[in-house]
């Protein structure tokens, strides 16, 4: 059975929670592998909402194993809350839950340092989600960071604790003249979290690798985006780790020979959420049109997304990067109002096209988009649940998007619900997922 990694081919928020639902019963295991609670994945399924923040979206089907592998990085508290909501909706998580031993934790000093060095940075501001992601991953690079095996040994956890706290105060009290910490205030309860969590840790490359090796299928269900990525995205309006397909092994033991394939999620148009380049945002009525129909705004922080046209620029770069074998476009039936729509195909720089996404921060700041215009098919798609149901010129603005990024479409969305949704027969998906059929639902 093949395992296949989800990932956000643009800046985030694509859909992928989503994707993920829908090939969930399709497959034995899903595995988060990287981001913390930053990541906020919406499930729709009837007229219940769900947001996903640190657990794989798998794990609103039942009997699903979902993992939270070393590469995640974890608030014990935010992560307690998230399952304690879920279990009073009804979700099963015992026995369904795997944290790994490996993933480090997010402390208390970590959001407060993440605010507090966004604040001192000013118009550099990345606009974080003020989870405290970034310093915990700093932790982790510099070799001080606290893991959940840490958390189960309590002297371990306290020596380490007593050990961060002396140089997190000085860095807070007189760098950022911000508030300060007591081993005992965060001792306390990061004790009794560990009680609550103590049986869901385990070594998950391990489970990951047995369950593999007897033939099970594991979904990689990837967190924030390709230009998020700590290596290949617009540094440093980033966020702190590699959310690229690559990421899928590094952040869960599961070594590259066992993984088979990648899934682009794409939304028909873009959207970031935070500071940083972005070529195609719009500032004018279709940004608004956008943000109004598509409700864009931060599933995890509530802030409004920045909206803009399709870039195939980027979802090249996404294909190139994380060797996209097919793309999943969602949120169609946003863009059926507009009478035109516009796809990016390269920028102009200094006279020059450019048709590779530039590394340079200059370039990105100055680049300017050169569109290929299209006109809009302006009836509804919303809901339509095969492609020949489609209108036409959704159809061909589909097809433009797989011969501009050189991939096929798998599936295009056309709704929240997980029935809202086309899924393509000459694609991978029936060969990845032979159990999903082309009518599902
Ligand atoms: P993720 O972080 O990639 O999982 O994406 P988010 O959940 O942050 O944002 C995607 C939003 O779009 C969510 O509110 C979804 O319920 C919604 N959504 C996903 N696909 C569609 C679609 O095809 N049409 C519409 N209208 N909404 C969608
Ligand atoms: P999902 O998984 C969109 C953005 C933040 C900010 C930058 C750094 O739901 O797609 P961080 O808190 O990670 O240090 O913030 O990254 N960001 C996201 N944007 N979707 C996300 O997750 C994001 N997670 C972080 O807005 O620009
Ligand atoms: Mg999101």
């Amino acid at each position: 059975m093949p395992n296949i990694v989800v990932v956000g081919a643009q800046w985030g928020d694509e859909g992928k929670g989503k994707v993920v639902d829908v090939l969930a019963p399709h497959v034995d295991v899903v595995v988060r592998y990287q981001g913390g609670n930053n990541a906020g994945h919406t499930v729709v399924v009837g007229r219940e909402k769900f947001v996903l923040h640190s657990i794989p979206s798998g794990i609103l089907h039942p009997r699903r194993c979902c993992v939270i592998g070393c590469g995640v990085v974890i608030d014990p508290a935010a992560l307690i809350e998230e399952m304690e909501a879920l279990v009073q909706r009804g979700v099963i998580l015992d026995g369904n839950l795997f944290i790994s031993k490996n993933a480090h934790l997010i402390m208390p000093y970590h959001p407060a340092l993440d605010l507090a060095s966004e604040a001192k940075r000013g118009e550099r501001r990345i606009g974080t989600t003020g989870k405290g992601v970034g310093p915990a991953y700093v932790d982790k690079a510099a070799r001080v960071g606290i893991r959940m095996a840490d958390l189960l040994d309590e002297p371990l956890f306290k020596e380490k604790l007593v050990a961060n706290l002396e140089e997190k105060n000085r860095l807070l009290r007189e760098i950022y003249d911000a508030q300060t910490f007591t081993v005992e205030e965060i001792l306390g309860p990061y004790l009794r979290y560990a009680g609550w969590l103590a049986p869901y840790i385990t070594d998950t490359s391990l489970l990951l690798n047995r369950l593999i090796d007897e033939g099970r299928s594991v979904l990689f269900e990837g967190a924030q985006g390709t230009m998020l990525d700590l290596d290949h995205g617009t540094y440093p309006f980033i966020t702190s780790s590699n959310t690229t397909a690559g990421g899928a092994s590094v952040g869960t033991g599961v070594p590259p020979t066992k993984i088979h394939g990648v899934l682009g999620v794409s939304k028909a148009y873009t959207t970031r959420v935070g500071n940083g380049p972005f070529p195609t945002e719009l500032r004018d009525e279709t940004a608004e049109l956008l943000r109004a129909r598509g409700n864009e705004y931060g599933a995890t922080t509530g802030r409004p997304r920045r909206c803009g046209w399709l870039d195939a620029v980027v979802l090249r770069y996404a294909a190139r990067v994380n060797g996209i074998d097919t793309i999943a476009v969602t949120k169609l039936d946003i863009l059926d109002q507009c009478e035109t729509v516009r796809i990016c195909v390269g920028y102009r720089y200094r006279g020059e096209l450019l048709t590779e996404f530039p590394e340079e921060e200059r370039i990105w700041r100055d680049a300017l988009p050169v569109y290929e215009e299209m006109s809009g098919w302006q009836c509804s798609s919303a809901g339509v649940r095969a492609y020949a149901d489609l209108p036409t010129k959704a159809r061909q603005y589909i097809e433009r998007v797989a011969e501009l990024t050189g991939r096929e479409i798998c599936l295009v969305s056309t709704g929240a619900v997980r029935e809202h949704t086309v899924l393509m027969e000459d694609s991978p998906l029936p060969r990845w997922f032979p159990s999903l059929g082309s009518t599902p639902f």
